[in-house]
């Protein structure tokens, strides 16, 4: 099938990167956030990212306005009846997600395939809030930070998803110059199963006083060669998504290397949530 209408429901770090990318590969995309003002600040956020492209020599600028130009921000649902796929990428809250998507099964077209872009909620308890028609296009399509850069999609599929949906997301992602892996619907799924036991030793490492933060980062960046350390990373992802993530995995798998170390939980009950509230594990910006 051909996708050429997309509807992202998410406006914030992992929406807008995702409504960007298919934006520039000639999509149009309704970028939807209940509260206007937030869908039009992803925009502005893209806007932002594309003005760095083009500074740096990296993207025309006719390319950066025909983007933008394909972009619509909303704060309604009907721009999904226009939808060939719908991207959900809110908040890691199950009941959320579910409310969401079964307004949008009301609202968009019988044939439109349904993505998830969660980090570990199971596709099958998700596609349960849509209609028994809608759940052979239901998927999981999961995407890595920063979206325009980091090129994996984790295509989970349900119970229920049939060949075509895969056969569709592969063919968008290869659109999107994203290579795919694929998870059974497990919790945590492939990536975050094996990146969060990471994140959640550094933070016992720190918390224990073994390291500071940035001895513990430093010795991943240079002694891993990881382009990242590990509480900047968590701190880049967000303390709360990390927090949710490995409380879904720790539920769901059990194991002492899924449990939320005390100072992550301390972090996040502060409202210290990594870099978008200025203070994480360090202090923003460096
Ligand atoms: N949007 C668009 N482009 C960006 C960007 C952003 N937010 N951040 C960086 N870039 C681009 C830069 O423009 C630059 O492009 P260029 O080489 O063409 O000029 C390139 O990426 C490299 O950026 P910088 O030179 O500024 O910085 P670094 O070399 O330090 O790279 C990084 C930045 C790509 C973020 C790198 O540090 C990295 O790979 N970090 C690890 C990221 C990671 O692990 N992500 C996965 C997180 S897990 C996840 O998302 C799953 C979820 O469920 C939790």
């Amino acid at each position: 099938m051909s996708i050429d209408h997309v509807f992202v429901a998410g406006a914030g770090l992992m929406g807008h990167g995702i409504a960007q990318v298919h934006a520039a590969v000639g999509k149009h995309v309704t970028l939807y956030e209940p509260d206007l003002a937030r869908a039009v600040a992803g925009r502005d956020r893209i806007a932002g990212s594309l003005d760095r492209a083009v500074a740096k020599g990296r993207l025309a600028a006719a390319d950066r306005d025909a983007t933008l130009a394909r972009l619509t921000p909303a704060d309604s649902l009907d721009g999904a009846a226009r939808a060939d796929l719908v991207i959900e990428a809110v908040f890691e809250d199950e009941a959320v997600k579910a409310a969401l998507w079964a307004a949008l099964d009301a609202v968009a077209p019988a044939g439109a395939i349904f993505a998830s872009n969660t980090s570990s909620i199971s596709i099958d308890r998700l596609a349960a809030a849509t209609s028994g028609a809608r759940r052979p296009r239901f998927v999981g399509m999961h995407f890595f930070s920063p979206v325009p850069v980091m090129p994996l999609v984790e295509l989970i599929r349900g119970a229920a998803t049939d060949d075509a949906t895969e056969t569709a997301i592969r063919a968008l992602s290869a659109e999107l110059g994203k290579q795919v892996i694929v998870s059974a619907d497990r919790p945590g799924f492939i990536v975050n199963r094996v990146l969060m036991p990471l994140l959640a030793e550094a933070m016992r490492a720190y918390e224990e006083g073994t390291g500071t933060a940035d001895d513990i980062d430093t010795g991943a960046k240079v002694g891993l060669n990881h382009p990242m350390g590990p509480l900047e990373l968590a701190d880049f992802i967000g303390l709360d998504v990390c927090l949710g993530i490995m409380r879904v995995l720790h539920e769901g798998l059990g194991g002492p290397q899924f449990e939320p170390p005390q100072v992550l939980v301390d972090l996040v009950a502060g409202g210290h949530l990594g870099q978008k509230t200025g203070r994480g594990f360090h202090t923003y910006p460096r």
